[in-house]
């Protein structure tokens, strides 16, 4: 037989089907050929059917190999009892093969595509050079389907909101995201070129001026910046913008838009987790006290907490002298930590060390007196290296903030505070993980709000934004700008989900008072401005509307739903190391008339 399209798909074949004549198209996943017959696992996007050949019929079977793409006629027949699959949608049945034809021929393949458990060790870059093969498996058909049903979902929720998609250019100008660009040579003029967009930011402003009020693209973006296991040089936004808001309406609108489409893919694809809740609110500065980072992961509690007013008088040298110098005692509780072998606490120790701390102070805190321990007015008895430098007074002082109880261990971080946060914010972490206490199962969410407008940069010695030069400063801050810049707020804020920065955003400036004492601020002279801006400022000029926006990332969105820590899991076709395509071979040479068309010489 040639091809003949198929009656059915594979998945969809039950009990009540039996006798039926079926035409089936597919992949042969799993080939196990028994002598006296052969069995093929047929696979198409709907699941597997399990086929059966009869060897009399078929002797010239050598040529069914895994992943050929076939075509079979065949009949519908319940299995025997003791031959029933439970696992298997289509496990009661099978299909007894009266014709086939190959329609696509398999190579020994580079790697087994049909066993997931040794997918685990193939190389990523080997499934990346193969990625149609790669995307063949059921486990990465599904995160794609979940990541479409995400998109088509935000479609269908900002179009009931009357929003507007509108495209904006890929061929473009440099926008200020705080990446590297991907630059396109201009052909008609030499020594001119393209950015790629690091994201719409600059389009769905000038947007707002043009009246669109409320804009949203699916927005790809682009950015020459080292690959991190969330992060990609290739990635998509989901970018929105609005006007006449304020950062009320715009959270408002992203925690619900967010909760009815993740609620809505959660309970199609049956996934198992629980459904997302109204999100916690903090400030930068909270998150930071309490977290030590600004992307904290609430599945847990565990917060840090400050020493310093407990160990004020310290006369223990390495507080002492950190004190002394401006800094703080943080440190973080480890609940069941007192049981570690001492080798097991030396680990943590390095794990601090590596993260650029001097070192992890730690006390045990135990039920029972052992040797070397102090033992306070509540019974319970200290241990730890550095316990006998410190007054028993200071130590109840330390196990009273900390809320340790007995069973646990209190590690601490002696650095300036910026460090120290840094250090614990990841041992938090660690110690959630090692405790179990990142369930899979919750997405945790939050906003972070009231960042600071502006960060000191060392290495320039200048104040940089810390979202971009267009971000609205809290009005009641501005008092700051000419003494205290740091301490000047914006209306500015993430979403973030389970220790994961899912959306950034802010309201913007359209006021080109208030744009002109930021750039000041900034140190962007007036030729920078015109040469970098000037389009936007031009365009504020003639009646800005107040405006904002935010950018969820679909990928770590999908990631979050997937429980995928590798961002690469849920593209179809990602870049691996420092931004290759091993499939397409890119980026690639390019030939002689290409060089001189571009008026491009290579040095
Ligand atoms: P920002 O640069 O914070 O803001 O990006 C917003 C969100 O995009 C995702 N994201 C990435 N995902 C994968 N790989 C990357 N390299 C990457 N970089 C960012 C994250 C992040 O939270 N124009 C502003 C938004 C606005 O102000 O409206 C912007 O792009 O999920």
């Amino acid at each position: 037989m040639g091809f003949v399209k198929r009656t059915h798909s594979c998945g969809e074949l039950r009990v009540a089907d039996a006798g039926q004549q079926v035409t089936l198209n597919g992949w042969a996943h799993r080939v196990r050929d028994l002598g006296g017959v052969l069995f093929i696992d047929l696979r198409d996007r709907t699941g597997l059917v399990q086929l059966t050949f009869d060897p009399t019929l078929f002797p010239n079977r050598s040529e069914l190999r895994n992943e050929t793409c076939l075509s079979i006629n065949g009949t519908v027949k319940e299995r025997a009892e003791e031959t029933k699959n439970p696992k298997m949608g289509t496990g009661e049945i099978e299909i007894v093969v009266s014709a086939y034809s190959v329609l696509g021929t398999a190579k020994p393949l580079p790697f087994p595509v049909s066993d997931e458990e040794q997918m685990q060790s193939v190389n990523e870059e080997l499934r990346v050079k193969h990625r149609y093969l790669d995307l063949r498996r059921p486990s990465m058909y599904r995160r794609l389907a979940i990541r479409s049903s995400l998109i088509k979902r935000i479609h269908r929720y900002l179009d009931a909101q009357d929003f507007l998609e509108v495209e904006t250019p890929i061929i473009t100008k440099s926008t200020p995201e705080g990446a590297r660009d991907y630059l396109v040579p201009y052909r008609l003029d030499s020594g001119k070129w393209y950015a790629l967009p690091q994201s719409p930011q600059q389009y769905k402003q000038l947007l707002m001026v043009a009246g669109i009020e409320k804009y949203y693209q699916i927005a790809r973006c682009f950015r020459d910046e080292s690959s991190r296991a969330d992060r990609q040089p290739e990635f998509t936004q989901l970018d929105m913008e609005m006007s006449f808001v304020t950062q009320e309406d715009i959270l408002t609108l992203a925690e619900s838009l967010t909760i009815d489409v993740l609620n809505g893919v959660i309970e199609e694809f049956t996934l198992d987790k629980f459904k997302i809740e109204p999100f916690e609110r903090l400030s930068y500065d909270e998150a930071m006290h309490l977290y030590g980072c600004d992307k904290p992961d609430l599945r847990f509690g565990l917060r840090l907490f400050d020493l310093t007013s407990a160990v004020a008088g310290t006369e223990f040298g390495v507080f002492k002298n950190t004190l002394e110098a401006g800094g703080v005692i943080r440190g973080v509780r480890y609940p069941g930590g007192a049981k570690m072998s001492r080798k097991e606490i030396n680990a943590l120790d390095e794990f601090c060390r590596e993260l650029g701390a001097k070192g992890m102070a730690w006390l045990a805190i135990e039920s029972e007196a052992g040797e070397g321990s102090t033992i306070l007015s509540s019974g319970q008895a200290i241990r730890g290296s550095i316990a006998k430098f410190f007054k028993p007074e200071e130590l109840e002082a330390i196990v009273k903030t900390s809320g340790a109880e007995s069973g646990d261990l209190i590690c601490m971080i002696a650095d300036s505070y910026a460090a120290a946060n840094n250090v614990l914010y990841r041992l938090r972490l660690e110690i959630g993980q090692r405790s179990g206490l990142r369930d899979q199962r919750v997405l945790k969410f939050c906003w972070i709000v009231d960042f600071p407008l502006v960060e000191w940069d060392a290495d320039s010695g200048r104040w940089s934004p810390s979202h971009h030069p267009f971000t609205m400063p809290k009005e009641e801050d501005l008092i700051y700008l000419d003494t205290d810049p740091g301490r000047i707020r914006a209306d500015c804020y993430d979403m973030v989900c389970n220790g994961m920065e899912l959306a950034s955003g802010s309201i913007r400036i359209h006021r080109s008072d208030i744009q002109a004492r930021i750039f000041k601020l900034l140190g962007i002279n007036e030729e920078t401005q015109q040469e970098r801006f000037g389009h936007i400022l031009e365009a504020f000029s003639y009646g800005a509307p107040p405006h904002g926006g935010i950018a969820p990332g679909i990928e770590r969105m999908v990631m979050q739903l997937t429980d995928t820590e590798n961002i690469r899991e849920v593209m179809a076709f990602p870049k691996v190391g420092g931004g290759y395509d091993p499939m397409m071979d890119a980026p690639s040479t390019i030939d002689a008339q290409q060089w001189a068309e571009l008026g491009l010489r290579r040095s």
